[in-house]
């Protein structure tokens, strides 16, 4: 499936769930001096997450981003870009985790049929809520779904110690399994492996907290969510191929 039907299909959905469709923000953002360059499909909804604008409740994008931190991956790793587009859904007091995580499952594995055996999922060690909503309702096996912490399982990551300050949560993955023969090969790789076996496609936050300065997490006066979901990856597993740089999105630069 070709990488602009990809992209059309999840704004589709999503509008189909009563999403209201916004434009990506610009790259080099305009009122937001904690950043250099858009990171992520949230940065643009800061003040609906923090209840200053509520003018609607939902809402799907597909960001143009570029992270400082991913460039010295770039050219190392199968899934970093000095440049990368991420489609999120975002709810601003609306729904909260069970929705979140329904839908993208549904996305992935109703709307784009993707095989569920091959996906796993990562939650924060501490959040059971969203633990038992993969296992109970969406019926993971509780060998495919694996507890990390600050690092992996909250955004922005370490936000608790390290800042920045602003809206920040426990989050959970999903990742594609690209199969034994890559990476490690070890018996026990799993999501928490860096080997490259495991691709995380889709970053599910739940936004409930504002950092204060001196590390306090604030709750949040309403529960939010902030998806995202990474564009090239997505590619990558949908047109089978072994990493982002072989989709329809560089295979043409490339070959030129
Ligand atoms: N803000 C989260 C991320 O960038 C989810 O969109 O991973």
């Amino acid at each position: 499936m070709k990488t602009d039907i990809l992209r059309q299909k999840f704004l589709d959905f999503f509008k189909s769930k009563k999403h209201k469709i916004v434009e990506s923000d610009s790259l080099v953002p305009k009122d937001d001096p904690t950043v250099l360059f858009t990171p992520a499909g949230m940065n643009q909804f800061k003040r609906q997450f923090l209840g200053q604008i509520t003018d609607f409740t939902r809402a799907a994008t597909s960001q143009r981003c570029l992270r400082t931190d991913d460039l010295d991956k770039v050219g190392k790793t199968s899934g970093h870009h000095t440049f990368f587009e991420m489609l999120g859904n975002f709810s601003f007091g609306d729904y909260f985790k069970k929705e979140a995580i329904s839908w993208a499952w549904e996305f992935l594995t109703g709307e784009l049929k993707i095989n569920p055996e091959r996906l796993w999922v990562s939650v924060y060690k501490d959040d059971d809520e969203a633990y038992a909503i993969w296992k109970d309702v969406i019926k993971v096996p509780d060998k495919k779904i694996v507890k990390l912490g600050d690092k992996d399982n909250f955004w922005p990551s370490e936000a608790k110690a390290k800042g920045p300050n602003g809206p920040c949560g426990p989050c959970s993955e999903i990742f594609f399994d690209f199969g034994e023969g890559v990476g490690c090969g070890k018996a026990g790789c799993d999501p928490s492996c860096s080997c490259g076996r495991f691709v995380e496609i889709w970053n599910l936050v739940f936004t409930q907290f504002n950092r204060k300065e001196g590390g306090i997490l604030e709750p949040l006066p309403q529960k939010n969510i902030d998806t995202g979901l990474g564009l090239e990856r997505l590619a990558a597993v949908m047109q089978n191929a072994a990493n982002n740089f072989e989709t329809d999105l560089f295979q043409p630069i490339i070959k030129e």
